[in-house]
């Protein structure tokens, strides 16, 4: 639209004011935020733009690919993709504490982000994907507000000693609505821009315990068939009311791995194997959800699937608790 195309003018004019031709580095996540950034610095300023993409392994199913596939094929920028799934995993090996497990891997994040950042010349700026929200949020976090107490998240940076850089933030006037619409019409596809929210520190915060290479691969199938019949569901549910996110619409789906086993019974076998709690919650803002009320038929199709196709899992149990008192992730 007119002014969708008259902001993006103004966005790019201005990062071009400011970068000139330094470089800026980026951190891309995947999500919503740091794609948008990296679009709209990708036609400000092109191969100045550096994106760091730090894999972690503890993304979903065929994200890591996405990622690379779109900042690689569509946007012509200078894309890093920094291999840290092993160090990830040696870091967490043994770690069971949900807050420890969010320090090592935020701060992992910065110590792979900074080792790019030193190796290339001349990097003035760094870009980040803050929004409006999250200045106000932020602000929240200061006075000892909700979102520092019951859990961390990881979107203020603690910069090393001796290292600067002068931010770019193009979205700090932005709320959530708008950014999805400016990555629209930069052409981000739509499993980007209506990416449901994912936690920073990944599925290492829905595996409960230890994470290793094996519940990861569980859970990564697990996630995928939830999501994959959900998103179908939330698509029909589309198709016969015209509208999205409207009443019985599931908001953030995901499978969640717990640390037991149980028995069931295969053929003539008894097993002794892992079950996936499925996790379908309703909201608009995250800070308040109600367990979806998903059809049985809905449900019987996951399970079906899940322990059909899953291998080591026997047994899928739904989370029917709202928030509060529960909160939407397990850890
Ligand atoms: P909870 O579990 O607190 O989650 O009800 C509320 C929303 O925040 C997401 N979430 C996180 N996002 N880093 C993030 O970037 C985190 O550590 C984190 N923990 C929870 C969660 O997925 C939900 O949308």
């Amino acid at each position: 639209s007119w002014t969708m195309n008259s902001i993006i003018d103004d966005s790019v004019a201005a990062i071009r004011a400011q970068v000139g031709d330094a470089r800026v580095i980026l951190g891309l996540s995947g999500g919503v935020d740091s794609s948008v950034v990296a679009a709209l610095c990708a036609r400000a300023i092109g191969k100045q733009l550096t994106c760091v993409f730090v894999n972690h392994g503890l993304l979903r199913k065929n994200e890591p690919e996405e990622v690379e596939e779109v900042f690689t094929r569509q946007f012509d920028v200078d894309f890093v993709h920094v291999h840290a799934e092993e160090r990830y995993e040696q870091l967490l090996a043994g770690i069971t504490d949900p807050e420890e497990k969010r320090r090592i891997i935020g701060s992992q994040f910065w110590n792979e982000f900074f080792a790019v950042a030193q190796d290339l010349d001349g990097v003035r700026f760094l870009a980040q994907g803050t929004i409006y929200p999250d200045i106000i949020e932020s602000g929240a976090r200061k006075t000892g507000g909700k979102a520092s107490t019951i859990k961390s998240h990881h979107n203020l940076i603690p910069f090393p000693e001796g290292v600067h850089f002068d931010l770019i933030e193009p979205l700090d006037h932005f709320f959530k609505d708008e950014v999805r619409a400016l990555g629209t019409a930069l052409g981000l596809p739509d499993h980007i821009v209506h990416r449901q929210p994912f936690p920073g520190p990944g599925l290492a915060i829905r595996i409960i315990g230890a994470v290793d290479r094996e519940k990861l691969t569980v859970l990564k199938e697990a996630d995928a068939i939830v999501r994959e019949e959900l998103d179908a569901y939330n698509e029909r549910l589309f198709r016969e009311t015209g509208e999205r996110n409207g009443e019985g619409s599931v908001w953030q789906y995901f499978a969640v791995l717990p640390d037991v086993r149980s028995v069931g019974v295969m053929g003539d076998e008894r097993t002794y194997a892992r079950p996936v709690i499925l996790r379908a919650v309703e909201s608009s803002d995250a800070m308040t959800a109600d367990w979806a009320k998903l059809p049985y038929e809905v449900l019987t199709r996951i399970s079906g699937r899940i322990v059909a196709e899953v291998p080591g899992v026997n047994r899928v149990a739904y989370d029917i608790t709202s928030k509060p008192p529960a909160t939407i992730e397990w850890e």
